[in-house]
């Protein structure tokens, strides 16, 4: 019997009814962001939890948080010494404003020209449900009545929030989450015609800064020119937040930052790399950034100061002729190697205050605990199963690449103490976050077929 060939045959045929059940599972506008939406998060984890029992999991639990729930899992293989792996993603979704640039609903999920459209379609839940396939073409392609590997599920709901409980929920539920590698199904694929895996995520920490000079708005002619405006010297201090070389000028910022050995480095160069075609999915036409630094580098192993959003005073229409009274910043950083949002935390802290204008005072709210950044380094024997596997699905070799965003990966390595391989099979242009987000179908069972070859290659490995 040939595996790969029954595992084919296998998802052929039931394709077209297990994307039936993505799309009812799509339909759930699962936003973790929207208190009001706390109950749709519910069901889909529910929706989530059948599935799984549907597939044949004999222990599913839905794990309450003191936020929004999260989806367990176990597969016990019938080799008490097989490895043990621990499937992660998330069901929780983005919010879909501006509604009007989505070219169908984003909670009624279509096919067009191959690829699948709709909020959560690409990050997360076409990628969790693939697994749901990827397995059951492993028993059926085997003949087994369970899985080669110990199979463990674990799907959070509150990832797009910055995964506040999930440290927590791991730290509680460490004994039955015990596994020899993590399988994060959360990121993407360097394109769909090179297969490629993610050896590291950067961090984040977010917050936002109020300026204020004064508790009233003043009339711009009586006092215009004579009084602070916060809303330039906002300005002011956000255009001090880097350099002219587009570095970082937040003392002590690059602390922690350490450079990527040589072996990534020529794994990086290795990638087939189009600056016109990255520009063009980044839907801009000249790059920029930190001198001195590749795009893929600046996204990859630099860490980054972004401002998402500043705002001051009068923005409706018209005229209103005042001196704002406060102005506001949303800041955000990514973190690359051993950066921690701790130490980012207090720099930025110090940079604002010691940036802050005489007769204004400048507070940094600070948004959850930050996310470390992670790593996985290139000799982890399960990469290779998991290159094995991919290179089976795809007929081609796998790469190596990086992502620029940022999960809660770090504290699954660090609480469960397993090394993190990562399967995903979103695409440069999946749109995630964004209107009309997209995954092509096609990837998607590329990405099941991987898994159930992984189970294989897992257990042979071990
Ligand atoms: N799946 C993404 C992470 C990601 C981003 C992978 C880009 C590959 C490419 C995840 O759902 C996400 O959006 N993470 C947020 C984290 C934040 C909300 C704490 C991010 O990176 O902004
Ligand atoms: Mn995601
Ligand atoms: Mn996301």
């Amino acid at each position: 019997m040939d595996e790969a060939q029954d595992v084919r045959t296998f998802i052929d045929s039931n394709a077209d009814q297990w994307l039936a059940g993505l799309q009812e599972w799509l339909r759930i506008p699962s936003q973790s962001g929207d208190p009001a939406l706390a109950g749709e998060v519910r069901r889909s984890a529910e929706w989530l939890a059948t599935a799984l029992r549907e597939a044949g999991f004999p222990t599913v639990e839905v794990w309450e948080t003191p936020g929004l729930p999260a989806v367990y899992a176990e597969w016990p293989a019938d080799d008490a010494g097989a490895p043990v792996a621990l499937v992660y993603g998330h069901h929780d979704v983005q919010p879909v404003e501006p509604l009007e640039q989505w070219t169908a609903p984003p909670y009624d999920p279509v096919v067009v020209d191959g690829r699948l459209l709709g909020r959560g379609a690409a990050d997360d839940k076409g990628q969790v449900a693939m697994h749901l396939l990827g397995l059951r073409a492993h028993l059926a392609a085997t003949g087994r009545s369970a899985p080669a590997a110990t199979v463990k599920v674990l799907v959070e709901g509150e990832e797009e929030s910055g995964s506040p409980h999930f440290v927590d929920l791991l730290r509680a539920q460490r004994e039955r989450l015990r596994c020899d590698v993590v399988v994060v199904s959360d990121t993407g694929l360097w394109r769909a015609d090179v297969p490629s895996t993610v050896i590291g995520l950067r961090g984040l920490v977010s917050c936002q800064l109020d300026l204020v000079a004064r508790d009233v708005d003043l009339h711009s002619g009586s006092f215009g020119g004579a009084v602070l405006n916060p809303a330039t010297a906002l300005a002011r201090m956000l255009a001090t937040l880097h350099d002219e070389s587009g570095h970082v000028a937040v003392p002590g910022f690059y602390d922690s930052v350490l450079e990527p050995g040589e072996e990534e480095r020529a794994m990086t160069a290795a990638l087939p790399y189009d600056e016109a075609q990255w520009l063009a999915d980044a839907h801009s036409t000249v790059p920029a950034g930190e001198a001195g630094w590749s795009t893929l580098e600046r996204v990859w192993v630099r860490p980054t100061a972004e401002v998402n959003g500043y705002w001051a005073g009068h923005t409706g229409a018209g005229t209103k002729t005042i001196i704002p009274r406060e102005a506001h910043a949303k800041l955000s950083f990514r973190l690359v190697a051993a950066q921690e949002p701790d130490q980012v935390r207090a720099a930025v802290e110090a940079w604002a205050h010691a940036a802050a204008p005489a007769g204004a005072t400048v507070t940094l709210t600070w948004e959850g605990d930050g996310v470390r950044p992670c790593a996985t380094p290139l000799g982890t024997p399960a990469l290779q199963a998991l290159h094995r596997a991919m290179a089976r699905a795809w007929g081609t070799d796998v790469l190596v690449t990086r992502e620029g965003g940022s999960g809660p990966e770090a504290d699954l390595q660090d609480v469960l103490e397993a090394p993190l391989v990562y399967l995903g099979v979103s695409l440069p242009d999946s749109r995630e976050h964004a209107p009309n987000e997209n995954v092509p179908v096609e990837m998607l069972l590329k990405g099941a077929e991987s898994a159930a070859y992984f189970w294989s290659e897992l257990a042979a490995q071990a």
